[in-house]
């Protein structure tokens, strides 16, 4: 992972500036933000680092549990730089409750794009890239809602795991894969990251490959054309016929046979006997998969009509 470290407060600033000019000077008390925003603005940073938030935090086992994990690593990253307070912003007269330090989750007094910028300093490459672009960015979902840091090993990079996060706010996607079809999203054999970047993407819905069907490419190469005879919703969305979340019809199908099919094909000029039989399509007719068996589209030079 490639790392470009910018000093919390060259972010935060124009932030800051804006709020002090219009809000810190006026507000009497000031609130948690405006004492924050001053203390950056004053880049009251301790010169014990650490050691000095460790002799009030040490007896905390959830601070200490940060040398456990990976934030904590004292050769890179912010125990290599400002330590604590790359996170947790300037100590100033921090010393308890009487001066707030930043800090994570609901009831920070840091709205949740505020608090990102302080992860964001670090991870704004590869994966995050899209972020500011993705509607969990817009719609104020925090890196803390899915990420821990003072922790061994961050709960949602487990895959065993990780689904249940997302499930907490999706409960419809939820509940379909709980459906007669779906992917084993249940069982956790597969995540919602396997088609989603939680952080955004460019495409539609922050699929990782910004065309549908690539994603669906990935696992179903089979049903990767080109084909002789190609059948043209398959080759424009996989979407239009199957929902990939769960469905309560047998294949992941949003309307069932023949009901689908008759959504777009109707059976006028449909022939009314098998070919070389007198027996009535009319009659098999329901089960256009009986005879149609390549839907997704044929290679035999005989399939024009997806039969063989
Ligand atoms: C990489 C960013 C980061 C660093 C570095 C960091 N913290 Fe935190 N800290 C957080 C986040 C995020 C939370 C919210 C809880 C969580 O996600 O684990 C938090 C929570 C806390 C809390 C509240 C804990 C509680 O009981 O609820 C304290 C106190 C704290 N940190 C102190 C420290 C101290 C002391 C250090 C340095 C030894 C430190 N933090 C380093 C990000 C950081
Ligand atoms: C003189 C003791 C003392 C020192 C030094 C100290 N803290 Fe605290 N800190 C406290 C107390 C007391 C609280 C409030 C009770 C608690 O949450 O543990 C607190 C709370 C916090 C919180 C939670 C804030 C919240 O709103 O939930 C964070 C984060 C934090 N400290 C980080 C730090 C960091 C980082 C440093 C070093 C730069 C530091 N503290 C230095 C005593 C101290
Ligand atoms: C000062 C820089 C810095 C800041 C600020 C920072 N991180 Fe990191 N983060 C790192 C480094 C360094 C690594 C380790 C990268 C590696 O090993 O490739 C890391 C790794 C991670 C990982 C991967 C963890 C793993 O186990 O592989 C996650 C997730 C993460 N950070 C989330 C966060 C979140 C959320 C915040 C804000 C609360 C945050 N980071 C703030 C530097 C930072
Ligand atoms: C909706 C949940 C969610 C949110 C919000 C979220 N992440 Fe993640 N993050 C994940 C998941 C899930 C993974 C593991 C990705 C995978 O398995 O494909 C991950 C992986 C990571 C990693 C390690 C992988 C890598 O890119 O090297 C970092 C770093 C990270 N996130 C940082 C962030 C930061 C910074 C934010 C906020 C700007 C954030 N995340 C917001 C869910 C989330
Ligand atoms: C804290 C709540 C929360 C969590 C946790 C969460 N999301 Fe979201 N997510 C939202 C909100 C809010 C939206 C915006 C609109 C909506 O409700 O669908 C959203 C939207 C999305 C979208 C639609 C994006 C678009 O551009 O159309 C996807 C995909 C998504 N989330 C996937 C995930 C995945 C994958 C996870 C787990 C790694 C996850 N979410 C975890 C709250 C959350
Ligand atoms: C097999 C791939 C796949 C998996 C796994 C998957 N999704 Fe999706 N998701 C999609 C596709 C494709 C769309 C776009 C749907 C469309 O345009 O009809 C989508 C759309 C979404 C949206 C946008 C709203 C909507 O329904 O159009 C959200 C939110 C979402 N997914 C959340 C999740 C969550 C949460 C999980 C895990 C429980 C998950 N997805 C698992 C493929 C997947
Ligand atoms: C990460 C791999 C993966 C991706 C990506 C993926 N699938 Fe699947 N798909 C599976 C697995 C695994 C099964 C279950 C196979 C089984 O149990 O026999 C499955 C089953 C299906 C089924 C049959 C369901 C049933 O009830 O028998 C359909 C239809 C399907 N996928 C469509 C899609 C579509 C459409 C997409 C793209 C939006 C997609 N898949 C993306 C892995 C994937
Ligand atoms: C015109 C509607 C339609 C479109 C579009 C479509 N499918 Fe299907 N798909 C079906 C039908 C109908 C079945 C059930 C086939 C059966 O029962 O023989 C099916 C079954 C499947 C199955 C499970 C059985 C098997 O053949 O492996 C998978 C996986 C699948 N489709 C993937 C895809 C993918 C990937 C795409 C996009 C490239 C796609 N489908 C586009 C109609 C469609
Ligand atoms: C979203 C619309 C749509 C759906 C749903 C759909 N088709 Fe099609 N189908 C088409 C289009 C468009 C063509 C190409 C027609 C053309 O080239 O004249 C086509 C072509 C065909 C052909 C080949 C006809 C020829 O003359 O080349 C067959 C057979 C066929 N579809 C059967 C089915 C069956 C069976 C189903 C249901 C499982 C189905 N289709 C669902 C749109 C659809
Ligand atoms: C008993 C077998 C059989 C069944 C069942 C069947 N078809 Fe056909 N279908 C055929 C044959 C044979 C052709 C003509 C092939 C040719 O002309 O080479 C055909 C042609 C088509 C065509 C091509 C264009 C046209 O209309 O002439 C479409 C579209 C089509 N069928 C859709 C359907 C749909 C939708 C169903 C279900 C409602 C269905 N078929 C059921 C055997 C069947």
């Amino acid at each position: 992972m490639k790392l470009k470290i910018r000093p919390l407060g060259v972010l935060l600033a124009p932030l800051m500036l804006g709020l002090c000019a219009s809000s810190y000077a006026a507000q009497t008390p000031k609130s948690d933000l405006d004492v924050l925003m001053h203390k950056f603005e004053q880049g009251k940073y301790s010169k014990k680092g650490a050691d000095g938030c460790l002799m009030c935090h040490k007896k905390n086992d959830k601070v200490m549990a940060l040398f456990d994990g990976v934030h904590g690593n004292t050769q890179q990253g912010p125990m290599a730089g400002l330590q604590c307070e790359a996170c947790h912003g300037p100590q100033g007269k921090h010393k308890g409750k009487n001066e707030p330090m930043i800090a994570f989750g609901d009831e920070s007094a840091l709205d949740a794009s505020m608090q990102n910028s302080v992860c964001l300093a670090c991870h704004q490459d590869g994966e995050q890239s899209q972020w500011h672009n993705s509607l969990h960015d817009m719609e104020e979902v925090s890196c803390v809602s899915c990420h821990e840091v003072h922790v061994a090993q961050d709960p949602i990079l487990d895959k065993r795991t990780q689904n249940d996060t997302c499930q907490s706010c999706h409960q419809s996607q939820a509940g379909a894969a709980h459906k007669r079809s779906a992917h084993p999203i249940a069982s956790d054999q597969m995540q919602c990251t396997s088609c989603h970047n939680p952080h955004g993407d460019i495409g539609n819905a922050a699929l990782k490959q910004p065309v549908l069907n690539d994603n669906c490419y990935q696992c179903h190469a089979d049903k990767r054309g080109p084909f002789l005879w190609e059948h043209a919703p398959v080759v424009e969305d996989c979407s239009i016929c199957h929902d990939a979340h769960g469905s309560v019809n047998d294949n992941l199908l949003k309307t069932r046979v023949p009901m689908l099919c008759k959504e777009c094909h109707s059976e006028d000029g449909h022939p009314s006997t098998i070919p070389g039989t007198n027996q009535s399509i009319q009659v098999a007719g329901q089960g256009c998969l009986n005879c149609h068996t390549q839907i997704h589209g044929s290679n035999s030079p005989k399939g024009r009509a997806l039969q063989f």
